[in-house]
C-alpha cells in the first residue's frame, strides 16, 4: 500500500513583504515533500497566506484599500515567492477563501459543543482585559512583560503591547494540561529538536490559563457562529487551515481521511507555542487528533546582527538567487546550519559553500569525467571490465546508504543528509586522483573504461539523492548522463545502472564559481 504523507509550512502573514524567514521554513517542507515524492510516497505539501487579525486589517487600512482588495493583491507575492525558488506545494490555502471559513466555523462548533476534561464547557463567555501584541497576534500577561525606554510595555519577542478591554470567548485551556502533558509522554518526537520539547513541556507543566478566542474590536475575521458580534481569534482560525487543506470538516472520506494526522507541521522557534500548546488542546477539544510531529527550526540573522526592518538588513530571497543562484542558495541554506539551530547568513560563507562544495567538489566531479567520457570513449557510457574492491565501494554506495539518508530525513537533519552525501563525493574525487584515468588513457584503455563507467554510475547515483535540494542542477546532470525523466526515482537507485553504450550530450558545467571581482559567476 501507498505510504501517505502530510506536511505543512505556517501560512505566513499575508501583509508582510517575503523574505529569508519565510523562504527557508517552506524550503525545509520543499526538500521533504521531495525526497518523499521521490521515495514513493503519495504526498500532500500545504503552504498559504493568514490573511484575518487587527495586523492584516492594520495594514489595509494604511494602505487605504478595503482589506479583501489588499489581501487579494499582496497574497500574490507569496505564490511568487514559491515559484521562484521552486516550491513543490500540491496545494496553496488563503485564510479569506470560504472553504476556510467552513472549516473553522466547523472546529469552533465542535470544541464548543464538547466538554473539557474536567467537565467544564470547552467555549465561555466572560470578558478579556489584558495586554495584546498585535505584531504577534498574541495576548500576554503582565509579567511577562519588560517596560521599553520610552516606558511602554514590550512582549518577549520585542513586540509592543496594548491594553484591550473586550467582550470575549474563552477556550478552557487551564482543564487541558494534564491531557497535553500525557499526549507529550506519549509521543516523545511530537516537538523536535529535543531542547524545544522541554521548554513546551516545562511551559504546560507550569499551568495554563484559559485562551481568549474572540475578538469584538474589529471586524476583519471568521465570525464566530451563532455570535455575530464577535470574530474567531486569529491563531484559531489561522490553525485550522492545516486542517481546511485536507477537507474538514469532511472527515470519514476525502483527503482528512487520507493524510489527517498531519505528518509534520513545519515552524520557526517562535510560533512553537501556537502549534504544540493550543493546537493539539484545540484538536483534542475538537475530538480530533492531533499532529504526528512539530519541527521547531532556528532563526536567521544577517552578518551577525538581528534581521529587522528597522536595521534595514530584511534578507531578500530574490537578490540571493539572483547573485547566487537558486540551487545554490537552496544547498546553502539547509547545509550551513544544522536544522534546528539558528544561523548567521554570511556572503563569506555563502561563496565558500558555493565554490568550495558545489563547484570544487561536485561540480568538477562531474565535469572531468564526462569531459574524459566525451573526449576518450566517443561520448558513450564505457564498458567496464570486472569491478575491483575500490570499484564496489563506490558504485554500491547509494543503495546502501539511502536508509541512513533516509533516517536523516525522517529526522528533519538536513545538513546530516548532505555531509553524507558529499562524504561520497569527496571519496569519488579521491578515486578519481589515485585511478589517474587520464594515464590509463595512454596506457590502458580497458581499465580507463570501467573507471569512468564507475565515477558516471556515481555521480548518476549522487544526482539522484541530491534533487530533492537542488532540482534543477541535479534535473541537468541526470540530462548530461543520458537518465530519463521517468527513471530518477529512489527506486532505480539500485534498480538500474548507467547502460553502456548510450549516448551522452556534451558536457556542461552545473556550479559556476562565484567570481568575487565581477560579483557573478562566470558561467
Ligand atoms: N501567520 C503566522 C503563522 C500561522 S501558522 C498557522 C506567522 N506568519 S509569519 O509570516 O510571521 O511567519 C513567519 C515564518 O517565518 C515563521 O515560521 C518564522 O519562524 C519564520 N521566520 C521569520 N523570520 C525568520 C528569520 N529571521 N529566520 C528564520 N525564520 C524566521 O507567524
Amino acid at each position: 500500500m501507498t505510504q501517505r504523507y502530510y506536511l505543512t509550512t505556517p501560512i505566513y502573514y499575508v501583509n508582510d513583504d517575503p523574505h529569508i524567514g519565510h523562504a527557508y521554513t517552506t524550503l525545509a517542507c520543499d526538500v521533504l515533500a521531495r525526497f518523499k515524492r521521490l521515495d514513493g510516497f503519495d504526498v500532500k505539501f500545504l503552504t498559504g497566506t493568514d490573511e484575518h487579525g487587527q495586523k492584516v486589517a492594520k495594514s489595509a487600512a494604511d494602505a487605504g484599500v478595503d482589506p479583501k482588495a489588499f489581501t487579494d493583491r499582496v497574497s500574490q507575492n507569496f505564490r511568487d515567492l514559491a515559484d521562484a525558488l521552486n516550491f513543490s506545494h500540491d496545494d496553496f490555502i488563503r485564510t479569506t477563501e470560504d472553504r476556510h471559513k467552513t472549516a473553522s466555523q466547523a472546529i469552533w462548533k465542535a470544541i464548543a459543543a464538547g466538554k473539557s476534561p474536567k467537565g467544564n464547557d470547552n467555549i465561555y463567555l466572560a470578558s478579556y482585559p489584558g495586554w495584546y501584541a498585535v505584531r504577534d497576534e498574541a495576548f500576554y500577561s503582565e509579567d511577562e512583560l519588560t517596560t521599553g525606554a520610552d516606558g511602554k510595555k514590550i512582549a518577549p519577542s520585542g513586540a509592543e503591547v496594548e491594553w484591550v478591554e473586550e467582550p470575549s470567548y474563552f477556550f478552557r485551556l487551564s482543564d487541558w494540561q494534564d491531557k497535553l502533558l500525557e499526549f507529550y509522554d506519549a509521543n516523545p518526537d511530537f516537538i523536535l529538536p529535543k531542547t524545544r520539547r522541554n521548554e513546551v513541556t516545562s511551559f504546560v507543566s507550569g499551568g495554563l490559563q484559559d485562551l481568549s478566542v474572540s475578538r469584538t474590536t474589529f471586524k476583519w475575521g471568521v465570525p464566530v457562529p451563532g455570535d455575530d458580534d464577535h470574530i474567531m481569534y486569529v491563531w484559531l482560525d489561522a490553525l485550522t487551515n492545516y486542517i481546511t487543506g485536507v477537507g474538514y470538516p469532511e472527515t470519514e472520506t476525502g483527503e482528512y481521511a487520507t493524510y489527517w494526522p498531519a505528518d509534520l507541521h513545519m515552524v520557526g522557534k517562535d510560533i512553537l507555542r501556537f502549534h504544540a500548546v493550543y493546537w493539539p488542546a484545540f484538536l483534542m477539544a475538537a475530538g480530533l487528533e492531533p499532529p504526528k510531529r512539530v519541527f521547531a527550526h532556528g532563526w536567521w540573522t544577517n552578518e551577525g546582527e538581528k534581521i529587522s526592518k528597522s536595521l534595514g538588513n530584511v534578507i531578500d530571497p530574490y537578490d540571493l538567487v539572483e547573485k547566487y543562484g537558486l540551487d545554490q542558495v537552496r544547498y546553502y541554506l539547509l547545509r550551513e546550519v544544522p536544522f534546528g539551530n539558528d544561523g548567521d547568513f554570511s556572503h563569506t560563507s555563502m561563496v565558500n559553500r558555493m565554490n568550495g562544495e558545489l563547484a570544487n567538489d561536485l561540480g568538477n566531479l562531474a565535469q572531468r569525467v564526462l569531459s574524459m567520457v566525451a573526449k576518450n570513449c566517443d561520448g558513450a557510457v564505457p564498458e567496464p571490465g570486472d569491478f575491483t574492491s575500490e570499484d564496489r565501494e563506490l558504485i554500491d554506495w547509494a543503495p546502501s546508504l539511502l536508509k541512513g539518508l533516509r533516517a536523516h530525513m525522517d529526522g528533519q537533519m538536513f545538513h546530516l543528509y548532505l555531509e553524507a552525501v558529499w562524504q561520497a563525493i569527496r571519496a569519488a574525487n579521491g578515486y578519481v586522483d589515485t585511478q589517474a584515468p587520464w594515464k590509463l588513457a595512454k596506457e590502458d584503455t580497458a581499465r580507463m573504461g570501467t573507471v569512468l563507467y564507475v565515477l558516471a554510475e556515481t555521480i548518476r547515483q549522487i544526482a539522484i539523492v541530491l534533487q530533492p535540494f537542488m532540482p534543477d542542477s541535479m534535473g541537468r546532470m541526470l540530462d548530461q548522463l543520458a537518465v530519463g525523466p521517468d527513471h530518477r526515482s529512489f527506486f532505480y537507485l539500485d534498480g538500474d545502472k548507467l547502460v553502456s553504450g548510450s549516448a551522452l550530450p556534451k558536457p556542461e558545467g552545473v556550479f559556476p564559481r562565484y567570481q568575487e571581482e565581477e560579483g557573478k559567476g562566470d558561467g
